[in-house]
């Protein structure tokens, strides 16, 4: 069989080369031709979407029945994917190098082995014994699940058409090749096609495939951004390696909400679901120390609790410093300028920490009060008085603004002993008449609140 000649494609205006250009020709751009297999010559098709053959059939006749989701055993996992994995779908999980992503898949490969199903592991990074010594860190294996090292992307297709598994695992993308694309795996070029390949085979005969993708410096999926359009379902590992706790995020789900989170913790015996994480960090977090203050912060739906740390100290230098670890800088130092300019305190020569406690990385706005109360405590060195929570966003002007779910947030920090709660003014009717909430209006208000006994 003649090999099938290449092309080579600029990504930007289409232009077509026989060989490897650095410049675009036709648009100018550098860097944008990546190789493709030239349909004409009979290289393998780079079809993308469902096969042609299929007539048209009007939505009433479609069958929903025959595909219910497959829950993977992992309760965390399968939140995330909005109640198991779908029957040929692709599913897409990203991660740091060393995050966890092997384990947690392969921990669902077993489960689901377990549960009588076929699954075919595809590693194109470890050995099959290396494999192995995982499989056993995490617990019992079925004889439901095969494991295969290959990086040939036709043969691993031959071996799920033999095998026929409910679900097929690669890990990862980035090893696997199609020998006919002249690139090393890994390329743009290859990282497609065998995705485009995988696609196919999930769609044509069936099984759900979870692909692993590792991530660039930057934090995206490595390889093209297309790779996330083609896939159904698009998950993010993320954790700290300092610590254990592990986050699996949706980004993309085409069968369920993008608002759920999957909690873990990273043991020797693999990853263990946190079903209950409201006060995973709470834990070391003791009562009334100037500078440090416990706000709720959700995580997916979820309230996590953590505590807000900052440390406020007369600047040796001229310049005063800056930093925050777990919260934005940018933040912080806007923070720090309305407690100068509205309300009267004198940070100029002060330098100010901020940390959150246990890795956690705080996003949201509604933790802005906390992290102006943790300062002004460390300031003052007077501690906010113990079983207080505090929330809410700060506007330039000093005010404090509504947060979204305050009703959850405030029952979760009940729960686990709280009283007394420093929270913006809300219309939550579930909030009328709870004890220990103190709606405020302003930072000022808030603060005199705060220390009023
Ligand atoms: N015996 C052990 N005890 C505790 N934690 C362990 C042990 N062995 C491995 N780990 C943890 O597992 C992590 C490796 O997990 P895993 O191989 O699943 O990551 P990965 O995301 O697949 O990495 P890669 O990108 O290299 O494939 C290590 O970083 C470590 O934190
Ligand atoms: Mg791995």
């Amino acid at each position: 069989m003649a090999r099938p000649k290449v092309l080579y494609v600029c990504q930007s205006c289409g232009y077509q080369a026989s060989a490897w250009l650095g410049r675009c020709p036709e648009c100018g751009e550098w860097n944008t031709l990546v190789e493709e297999l030239d349909k004409k010559t009979g290289g393998a098709t780079r079809q993308v979407g469902l096969s042609s053959g299929v007539a048209p059939r009007t939505m009433a006749a479609i069958d929903v029945q025959k595909s219910p989701r497959m829950a993977t055993g992992i309760g965390e996992l399968d939140r995330v994917l909005g109640g198991g994995l779908v029957p040929g779908s692709l599913v897409l999980v990203g991660g740091d190098p060393g995050v966890g992503k092997s384990t947690l898949v392969l921990d669902a490969a077993m489960r689901i082995s377990n549960s009588g199903r076929t699954v075919l592991y595809v590693s194109g990074e470890e050995s099959a014994e290396q494999t192995k010594l995982r499989a056993l860190r995490i617990g019992e294996a079925g004889d439901k699940l095969y494991v295969l090292t290959e990086t040939n992307l036709e043969v691993i297709v031959r071996a799920v058409e033999k095998l026929n598994p409910a679900i097929v695992i690669i890990d990862s993308i980035q090893t696997m090749h199609n020998p006919e694309l002249p690139t090393a795996a890994g390329s743009v070029g290859q990282v497609r096609e065998c995705t485009a390949r995988l696609l196919r085979m999930a769609k044509e005969s069936g099984p759900s495939v979870i692909i692993i993708g590792h991530v660039t410096k930057e934090g995206a999926i490595a390889g093209p951004r297309l790779l996330e359009h083609m896939v159904d379902v698009v998950l993010h590992f993320e954790g700290d390696r300092s610590y254990s706790f592990r986050v699996l995020r949706a980004v993309k789900n085409r069968f369920g909400s993008t608002s759920e989170s999957g909690i873990f913790s990273m043991e020797e015996n693999g990853l263990t679901q946190v079903a209950n994480p409201a006060g995973l960090f709470l834990e070391e977090h003791k009562a009334a120390v100037p500078g440090a203050v416990v706000t709720a912060c959700l995580e997916g739906t979820r309230p996590i609790l953590v505590e807000i740390q900052a440390l406020v100290a007369a600047t040796p230098f001229g310049m005063p410093r800056r930093t925050a670890v777990g919260f934005d800088y940018n933040r912080v130092t806007m923070l720090l300028a309305i407690l100068e300019k509205r309300l009267g305190f004198a940070l100029g020569n002060q330098d100010a920490y901020v940390n959150v406690v246990g890795g956690m990385k705080v996003t949201e706005p509604a933790a802005d009060l906390a992290v102006v109360t943790a300062i002004v405590s460390s300031f003052r060195d007077q501690a906010v008085p113990p079983k207080t929570l505090v929330l809410g966003e700060v506007g330039l002007t000093g005010e404090v603004r509504r947060v979204g779910s305050l009703a959850r947030r405030i029952k979760e920090a009940r729960t686990l002993g709280f009283t007394r709660f420093i929270v913006p003014h809300s219309r939550e009717a579930e909030l009328a008449g709870q004890a220990g909430i103190v709606a405020v209006y302003s930072v000022s208000e808030a603060l005199a609140a705060i220390w009023q006994s």
